[in-house]
């Protein structure tokens, strides 16, 4: 990507620390572009990663470090990676930027914008301070910070604070103009289809997917947590032969094909946690984790492929084998196991807990235009009266 400068995120810093050195050694004659003032992979004294760097581009001097801001700190426990505390990090490298006469100077920070703030307000010769936390998505336009003065009577420096949104949706781009009337432009810059795909990037992930198969989810460590309810699911196939009407929405929806749809990415995403989550059944949509007895394969659970009636309903083995006959359970608890699986948008909070429900899937990240009012009516589904396993009454068989 030709990047100038990259800063560490707390993730990085979980890989062992020889992993870590690996990935940001300098390759042939370009430095390492990592740069961190309180991070010192093995040690600040082994210079891995500089403390700052100063980069020209079109003719300009910009001087570049970068801090993990302080609870993003304690979340590291590795002896071979030594840490200091944000602010009292920074003292050296902006002196040093301060000296060498920059045109600009930034401030990478991963830490939350409020720490980011105070570490602005401390150095104010930082004139673009970028920090990692903040909302999903960036401000449309930079905040301003108080302008600086380096010297009392000097012009005042303009000063930025940048969010960039989370997972990489948007560049921030910040033009820099030899234009007194507008020397800033910034511009947030959605990393959409327009983009095309990178086949560099196609070729990372399919050797990724393919780590993510060889490993298998057992492999991942994925150890299935207890679902709240402690039921069992059986598999939306097994709720078909008694609620038909049901069965025949969901089977039209692309609910009943969610799975085939991660088959048909390139590469297959079909082994990726990250996607099976809210693709299949029996998974904590938000955890990336099954639940016990929930999708683990479709070789394993193929009955569990696809997005389907247990994750709104709840686990439902009990209730298909009660209503089957196949366990015999006393009448009050057949009508119980009934009542677990009931759902209803007739009052506010019912209909509530329904949304919600949607909305563990349906999030920004993945349904951005969904709304209930909207998306509903295409799912909606009810059981005609007469349609249900009951046993028909015997009057009903009695023809005049
Ligand atoms: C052998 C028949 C049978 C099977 C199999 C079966 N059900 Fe039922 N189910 C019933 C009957 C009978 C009722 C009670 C009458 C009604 O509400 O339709 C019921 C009730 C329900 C209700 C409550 C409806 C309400 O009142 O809100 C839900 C939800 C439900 N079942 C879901 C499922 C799911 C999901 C499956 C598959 C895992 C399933 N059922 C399998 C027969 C069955
Ligand atoms: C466990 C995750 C999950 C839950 C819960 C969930 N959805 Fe979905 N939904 C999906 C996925 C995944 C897709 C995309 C399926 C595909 O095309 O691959 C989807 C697609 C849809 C679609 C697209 C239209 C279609 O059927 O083709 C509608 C509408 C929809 N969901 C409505 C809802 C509503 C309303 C709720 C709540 C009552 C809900 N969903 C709950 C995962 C979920
Ligand atoms: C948090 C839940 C969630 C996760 C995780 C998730 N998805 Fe989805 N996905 C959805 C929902 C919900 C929809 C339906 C969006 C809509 O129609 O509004 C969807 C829709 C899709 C669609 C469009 C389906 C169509 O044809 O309309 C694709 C493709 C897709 N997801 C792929 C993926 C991939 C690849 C991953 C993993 C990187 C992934 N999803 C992870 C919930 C999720
Ligand atoms: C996206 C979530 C979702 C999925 C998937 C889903 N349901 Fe439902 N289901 C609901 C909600 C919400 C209601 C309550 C609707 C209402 O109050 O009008 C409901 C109602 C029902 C009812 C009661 C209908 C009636 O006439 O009272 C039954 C039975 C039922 N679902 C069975 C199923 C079966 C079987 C499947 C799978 C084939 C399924 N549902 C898939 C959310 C879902």
């Amino acid at each position: 990507m030709e990047y100038a400068a990259v800063g560490f995120g707390p993730k990085d810093l979980r890989l062992p620390a020889e992993e870590v050195v690996a990935a940001v050694s300098a390759v042939g004659d370009a430095p390492t572009p990592f740069v961190c003032a309180n991070v010192g992979l093995i040690g600040f004294d082994s210079g891995i990663t500089p403390l700052y760097r100063i980069v020209e581009r079109g003719g300009l001097k910009i001087g570049i470090t970068a801090v993990l801001g302080d609870a993003e700190l304690a979340d590291i426990r590795n002896d071979l990676i030594a840490t200091k505390p944000a602010a009292e990090s920074l003292v050296e490298p902006a002196a040093a930027l301060a000296k060498a006469g920059c045109d600009h100077q930034v401030l990478l920070a991963f830490a939350s914008p409020e720490e980011t703030k105070k570490l602005a307000a401390r150095f104010p010769q930082f004139d673009f301070v970028v920090t990692a936390g903040g909302a999903e998505e960036p401000p449309a336009q930079p905040e301003k910070l108080p302008p600086h003065r380096a010297v009392p009577g000097a012009a005042p420096v303009e000063r930025h604070l940048l969010e960039l949104g989370h997972k990489g949706m948007f560049a921030v781009v910040i033009g820099l103009f030899d234009d007194p009337a507008q020397p800033i432009r910034a511009q947030r810059v959605p990393l959409d289809a327009r983009w095309g795909e990178a086949e560099e990037m196609i070729r990372l992930l399919t050797s990724y997917q393919a780590q993510l198969e060889t490993l298998g989810l057992a492999g991942l460590g994925l150890s299935p947590g207890r679902h709240p309810t402690g039921r069992r699911f059986a598999g939306s196939a097994a709720c078909a032969e008694c609620h038909k009407a049901s069965f025949e929405v969901w089977t039209n929806s692309g609910h009943a094909s969610a799975l085939t749809t991660l088959e048909n990415q390139t590469p297959r995403r079909d082994g990726d946690p990250e996607c099976l989550s809210c693709h299949v059944v029996g998974w904590a949509p938000q955890k990336f984790q099954p639940y016990e007895g929930g999708f683990m394969g479709v070789s394993v659970t193929p009955q569990l492929a696809h997005q389907g009636c247990e994750n709104c309903h709840g686990p439902a083995a009990a209730h298909a084998s009660a209503e089957r006959g196949q366990v015999r359970v006393p009448a009050a608890d057949k009508e119980r196991l009934r009542a677990e699986l009931h759902l209803d948008i007739d009052t506010p909070p019912a209909k509530q807990r329904v949304v919600n429900n949607c909305l563990e899937c349906h999030d920004l990240d993945n349904s951005p235009q969904f709304d209930f009012d909207e998306y509903w009516p295409q799912v909606e589904h009810s059981e005609p009266e007469e349609s249900t396993a009951e046993p028909k009454p015997a009057a009903a068989a009695v023809a005049p």
